[in-house]
């Protein structure tokens, strides 16, 4: 437990002495509360106060694998005014003296309670946060998703530095009659399936990274794509889908192993979208692998067609997707919008002392990696 000295701010109804700390199991509630807010929909405050409990018990969050950090009322602990949490995740990082995986985080559910904003409250939370992360955290880099639209610069001025982000949106147009039996055969994918693709995947952006040429004063960076990321996503989305229409999604992805490729995804009920959350396999762009990732995106449009979600996301399309992209365009009646994400969920990083020398590069921005 982090606990800071006291300070006071001059809220709405006059000063107020506030304090820094990472939440007690008390205050835990109060913060998840607070965040039910503004995150909780589709979910009832009961059942997103739930989630938070359920998804603390999973392999990547459980043992402080995330913490809840808020900005509290020194005379009344439980009232909170600001509060956010951070979720671990391994980073690999390539620069000059090699290749190495090193502790990061992810920052999520920023919120200030709206009768106290515009304060510096969030700012204050923020600035004892990477305090925390440069210190005791010990983590080479922090990640988050600002939703802030033209307030972005909040982040940017905080250290967390944004990247361009990009994304193809797929929908049924028309279901054309084209022949899918052209395209090559994918199977589901089960939990021991994603634990040794992760594996694979992780052996392979290592070895490409290896392979990157960097300068001395260069970063390029991934977020590991672990087992216990990918299904911490696909916890969430069936605890979410339970809650809501009291069934299970059983598919969280497919495989095609004729092409050696495969995608993970995540149904978003929030945002009513299925989410690529990874592509994976050997990308050697030969016209079997295009075919198969064509065919992968029609199970993922059939998948989001079940649970009556309007359509398919997959952030930053490689070269490889697009093409497959074209393919399902062209004969299978799919529509499809690429753009450059603005406002919405962009990747925002911030290296370790929000050190400004050096320069960072996001590798595999997928959604994967996205809390
Ligand atoms: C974003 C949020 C956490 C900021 O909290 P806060 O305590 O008001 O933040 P601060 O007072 O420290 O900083 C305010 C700054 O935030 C920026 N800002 C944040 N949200 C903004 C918005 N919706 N519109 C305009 N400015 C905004 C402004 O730059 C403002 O600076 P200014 O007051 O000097 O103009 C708060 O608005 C909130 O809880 N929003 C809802 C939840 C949310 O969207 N969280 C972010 C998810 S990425």
């Amino acid at each position: 437990m982090l606990e800071s000295a006291s300070k006071i701010f001059n809220g709405p109804d006059g000063p107020v002495m506030v304090a820094f700390s990472e939440a007690t199991r008390e205050q835990r509630v109060q913060c998840s509360k607070l965040a039910a807010v503004t995150f909780g929909n589709p979910l009832s405050e009961a059942d997103y106060l739930e989630r938070d409990a359920y998804l603390g018990q999973r392999l990547l969050t459980r043992n402080n694998g995330w913490r809840y950090w808020c900005l509290y009322r020194v005379d009344n602990p439980n009232q909170i005014f600001a509060t956010c949490k951070t979720i671990r995740r391994d980073i690999l990082v390539r620069d000059a003296s090699g290749v190495h995986k090193e502790p990061g985080f992810c920052l999520a559910s920023v919120v200030t309670d709206f009768r106290y904003r515009r304060h510096g409250l969030a700012s204050l939370l923020l600035t004892r946060v990477a305090e925390w992360l440069d210190g005791p955290g010990n983590a080479a880099a922090s990640m988050l998703y600002t939703s802030i639209g033209n307030a972005w610069q909040f982040y940017v001025d905080r250290g967390w530095k944004m990247q361009r982000a990009f994304q193809s949106t797929l929908s049924w147009r028309h279901i054309a009659s084209s022949d899918r039996m052209s395209l090559p055969i994918t199977r589901a994918l089960t939990r021991k399936d994603i634990s040794s693709l992760c594996e694979r995947d992780v052996e392979d952006i290592e070895t490409k990274f290896e392979k990157l040429a960097v300068g001395s004063n260069e970063i390029h960076m991934a977020v590991v794509p672990t087992e216990e990321i990918i299904s911490w996503l696909h916890d969430r989305a069936v605890f979410t889908s339970v809650k809501i229409s009291g069934q299970v999604p059983q598919s969280h992805g497919r495989l095609c192993e004729s092409a050696d490729v495969w995608l993970y995804w995540f149904h978003d009920f929030r945002k009513q979208q299925l989410a690529v959350q990874r592509v994976g396999g050997h990308m050697e762009e030969s016209d079997l692998q295009t075919a198969a990732i064509a065919r992968l995106l029609l199970d993922a449009l059939e998948e989001a067609s079940k649970w009556n979600l309007a359509k398919v996301v997959v952030w930053n399309p490689s070269s490889g997707l697009t093409c497959a992209m074209k393919i399902l365009e062209e004969g299978f009646g799919v529509e499809v919008e690429t753009e450059e994400r603005i406002g919405r969920s962009i990747p925002s990083v911030r290296w370790k002392g929000s050190n400004e020398t050096q320069a960072i590069t996001v590798q595999l921005n997928e959604f994967y990696a996205w809390s």
